[in-house]
């Protein structure tokens, strides 16, 4: 830790609403403070130096999501990034590549989110008609509820999205958040859908046979979720299905 460090935050700076913009990288200078983390210091520079930088925060805790940026070239949460883990005084922060910029560090995930889960049809399709509400509700086994929130920890922060290069080159790819999603649907007893369901919907090279195995989603993911257990095991449920043809 280098308390009493003036730092140099380089941050990509371009509004698409403004016509004739082009981006641009500008440098911003910041006396670090203990326990300053990049969010902290976003927020210091937008009150002192610059009030139209843009970046998204709503909870400070990593609970949200919004403060997902590129920060020296990692795609990570800005609210949960000490800026004392860097020894270089020096900090690049970019967008998050693979979504729509609003303009600087702020991009449109929450579109992406919205797409992949009418696409995917991310919700509960509970068996019978599910429509009675004086039925009370149901126990759930706590071994299967233990690995439901261990799936449902996702702040779709979109991080797993921005570090993969299957989909940086295939737009249509849903990446680890959307299969980590369908994975938490099929262990889910109460869901009706059945294997072969699940297969007309990821059982492609847009789903669980596009991705590459880099790894990139679970080396950055800031929920630590299991990625690759998970897609392994709905490759090996897909896999099944086809032989079973
Ligand atoms: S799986 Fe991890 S990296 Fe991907 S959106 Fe969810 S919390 Fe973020
Ligand atoms: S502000 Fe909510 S995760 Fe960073």
């Amino acid at each position: 830790m280098s308390q009493g460090r003036t730092l140099t935050f380089n941050i990509f700076r371009f509004d698409p609403q403004q016509p004739g913009d082009k981006p641009k990288m500008v440098s911003y200078q910041l006396d670090e403070t203990p326990g300053m983390t990049v969010f902290i210091a976003l927020n210091r520079l937008r009150e002192e130096q610059d009030s139209s930088l843009q970046f998204d925060f709503v909870c400070r805790a990593g609970i949200c999501g919004s403060c997902a940026m590129v920060i020296n070239g990692m795609p990570t949460l800005a609210c949960r990034t000490l800026t004392s883990k860097f020894s270089d005084a020096t900090i690049t922060l970019m967008p998050l590549p693979g979504f729509e910029l609003i303009g600087d560090l702020s991009v449109n995930t929450g579109k992406f989110m919205r797409e992949i889960a009418e696409r995917l049809k991310l919700w509960l399709h509970p068996r019978g008609d599910g429509q009675d509400i004086h039925v009370l509700e149901a126990p759930m086994d706590p071994e299967e509820a233990a690995r439901l929130y261990e799936l449902e920890r996702c702040v779709e922060c979109g991080v797993c999205v921005s570090a993969c290069a299957t989909k940086q080159m295939r737009e249509t790819f849903v990446g680890a958040v959307g299969l980590m999603k369908i994975a938490r649907f099929e262990l889910d007893s109460r869901d009706a859908r059945s294997v072969d369901d699940f297969y007309h919907v990821i059982g492609n090279q847009d789903g669980v046979f596009g991705c590459m195995t880099l790894l990139g989603c679970q080396d950055n993911c800031p929920k630590d979720l299991p990625h690759m257990q998970q897609i392994a095991y709905l490759r090996r449920k897909m896999s099944a299905t086809l032989v079973s043809c």
